[in-house]
């Protein structure tokens, strides 16, 4: 008894170490701001991002959920910020292991959201020429940030291939995420996030008031639900609410 205790602070202790060893991700709060990444701190404008986390891990632990998947019906709904919101926010939770994996090969943001410029892109992870260790960066103790730096011309061919899940899994493994995060292309006009969707637990769909139709949400979430759950819609730039940056669930 006494020595299998010992041996999970041992592996407890081991995991630690591993986030502590990731070299930092500096940001300024105004970068942040300007990019609309408002959940780091407890302000109004992080209300909704913030109810949104919460929903969204409540549901993760009641179905023993780990890897979301971020997506859209069409481009520019918001699906970055909205990522960048979830894992900026879980550090004011440090009880919670977030990472946030930049796999929009297509039209990579979240290194300009964060307005950095890493030496080493996801891609090069993914194509075993960097190790993971190497080239993600920890926004918090708690939150890691894979980011892409530049798009890639054949995403599905990087994506898909079989070595992806044995890294997803040795990611998982070694630093025991409670939330691994995916920001990916609209599942419309991307056949990597279809082909990827049978690696995560479940997806957010982030649809843009007045860019996406009630049809085309509709037909992602069908298109969704033959890989994996769906994990809610988010409606964003609702113009309806209070305020301009509503966000509902
Ligand atoms: N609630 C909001 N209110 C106002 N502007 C917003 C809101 N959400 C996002 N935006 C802005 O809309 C633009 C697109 O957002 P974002 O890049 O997050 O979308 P995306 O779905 O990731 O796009 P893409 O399909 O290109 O990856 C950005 O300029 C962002 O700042
Ligand atoms: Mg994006």
């Amino acid at each position: 008894m006494r020595g299998s205790s010992t041996r999970q602070a041992a592996k407890a202790a081991a995991v630690t170490e591993r986030w502590d060893a990731l070299p930092k991700l500096e940001v300024s709060t105004k970068r942040m701001l300007s990019a609309r990444i408002y959940a780091s701190e407890a302000t109004v404008e992080a209300q909704h991002f913030d109810i949104l986390r919460t929903k969204l891990l409540l549901e993760m632990r009641r179905n023993d959920w780990c890897r979301i998947a971020i997506t859209s019906a069409t481009p520019g709904c918001g699906k970055t910020t909205t990522a960048c919101n979830l894992i900026a926010g879980l550090g004011r939770q440090p009880e919670i292991r977030g990472m946030l994996f930049d796999l929009d090969f297509r039209r990579p943001a979240v290194s300009k959201f964060f307005g950095v410029t890493p030496t080493a892109s996801l891609e090069d992870v993914m194509n075993e020429k960097v190790a993971f260790e190497d080239q993600a960066l920890r926004l918090h103790d708690n939150t890691l940030v894979s980011m892409t730096t530049r798009s890639v011309a054949d995403p599905a061919r990087v994506i898909l291939k079989s070595q992806t899940a044995d890294l997803l899994d040795r990611v998982q493994h070694d630093y025991q995420p409670d939330l691994m995060l995916f920001d990916m292309p609209p599942v419309l006009v991307s056949d990597e996030t279809r082909g990827f969707l049978k690696l995560v637990d479940a997806v957010v769909i982030v649809a843009g008031a007045g860019s996406s139709s009630v049809a085309q949400i509709d037909e992602v979430e069908r298109e969704v639900a033959q890989y994996t759950n769906v994990a809610g819609v988010v409606l964003n730039k609702c113009r309806f609410m209070e305020d301009n940056y509503g966000y509902s669930y």
